[in-house]
């Protein structure tokens, strides 16, 4: 009886013990965690002070940042003066960057604070969308002829107000003609440096009109018609000769006879006679840099040798399209077409003095690939030399 009764009172020692071991690991616990109730409410905690440290710095430096990222229409491709979503974009950037109370420096770049005036900071208002550079009136020399008057040509000047018109050459040119002058003649057609008739000489470089910027304000603007070529009125040159070299190339693909043709066949209901001419991707990559010629011939007209013999020598713009027939791996007829330009006058009157790498408006490079054109003769028919 005595013993159950010590038993009891050791079991219920115990049970207290225990309790007040639970009690003690409870509140310890929420001490570790800085007196939260759990650490699902610790962690909001520190997430809550994290994004609003972050918001602070967003507002306060983030709107600099982002009022010239947009300002520049860094963001989306909105690019240039060009698409209401790059203005709208730019004007937020602005808006969000003055309500941090900070816009960026006139020319160093560096913020400024809102206290500072607009002048003083040197440029727009906070907030205010920015204001078009005011570029002015800008004068123009152009060549004018008209062989049916009978005068001499001459250099007629045009004063354009650049604040109502395009920022290429071909937007100037065709100002003039639509409101000042209607008889100026130039060709055009596609204005985005794809058909090649635009070509002309601004400034004493060859370029096609569509693509050359407007020189900056100040500069003395002349346009001329392409170098060493008859005119046929203004600014319009006879392009006759330069086809005509072009045509004695024979640029197309030239097959064995019968090449390419099958038996025919049946192909989706149609009779096929003909067949693919494959390439491997290594053959193809052989004509990058040359099939993107668009005959502008304005690295033709600023090659002296050219000048001096464009009745007999090709020039640039055909030798680099002879080359591109050689090059090409489907065509059967190399050694015919070596054996064409084997020519003193008609190939190596060229010498690498480069103008028609350095004028090309589309990038390409005609005296590399007439080295290559010249190396392809020589090795060709050096055993017979
Ligand atoms: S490199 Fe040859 S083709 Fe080119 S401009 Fe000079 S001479 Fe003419
Ligand atoms: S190589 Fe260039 S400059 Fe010469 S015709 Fe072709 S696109 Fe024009
Ligand atoms: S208009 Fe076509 S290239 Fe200039």
């Amino acid at each position: 009886m005595g013993d159950s009764k010590g038993r009891k009172g050791e079991e219920k020692e115990a049970k207290e013990k225990k309790e007040r071991r639970r009690e003690r690991e409870r509140v310890g616990g929420r001490e570790r965690v800085g007196g939260r109730e759990s650490w699902r409410e610790c962690v909001l905690w520190v997430a809550y002070r994290v994004i609003g440290f972050a918001l602070l710095i967003f507002v306060g430096g983030g709107g600099l940042v982002l009022k010239r990222m947009l300002g520049r229409g860094m963001v989306l491709g909105c690019s240039g003066a060009s698409g209401s979503a790059g203005r709208a974009l730019r004007w937020l950037g602005g808006r969000w960057g003055g309500a941090a109370g900070f816009r960026s420096g006139a020319r160093s770049g560096a913020a400024v604070p809102e206290a500072a005036s607009a002048s003083e900071a040197g440029q727009e208002a906070v907030g205010a969308p920015p204001a078009p550079v005011k570029k002015g009136v800008q004068e123009f020399e152009v060549y004018r002829w008209n062989p049916e008057s009978g005068g001499q040509p001459e250099m007629r000047r045009y004063e354009v107000d650049m604040d109502n018109c395009g920022p290429m050459m071909l937007d100037v040119l065709l100002k003039i003609k639509n409101e000042q002058d209607s008889t100026l003649t130039l060709r055009r057609s596609c204005r985005e440096g794809i058909c090649g008739s635009c070509a002309m000489n601004v400034n004493g470089t060859n370029a096609l009109a569509c693509l050359r910027e407007v020189p900056a304000k100040g500069e003395r603007t002349t346009v001329t018609p392409l170098p060493h070529m008859y005119v046929i009125k203004d600014l319009v040159v006879d392009m006759s000769n330069f086809y005509a070299q072009y045509k004695s190339i024979e640029p197309w693909l030239k097959m064995d006879e019968g090449g390419g043709k099958v038996e025919p066949y049946e192909r989706a209901g149609q009779t096929m006679t003909v067949t693919e001419n494959l390439q491997t991707i290594d053959e193809r990559a052989l004509l990058d840099g040359m099939y993107e010629c668009i005959l502008c011939a304005c690295c033709s007209t600023s090659c002296p040798s050219y000048w001096w013999m464009g009745e007999k020598y090709l020039g640039p713009a055909t030798l680099m399209q002879a080359y591109r027939w050689v090059a090409d791996s489907r065509d059967k007829y190399t050694r015919e077409r070596l054996q064409g330009l084997d020519d003193e006058m008609k190939l190596f009157r060229c010498h690498t003095i480069m103008n028609c790498a350095q004028t090309c408006p589309k990038g390409l490079n005609p005296a590399e690939n007439i080295a290559k054109l010249k190396h392809s003769v020589n090795e060709r028919f050096k055993a017979s030399k």
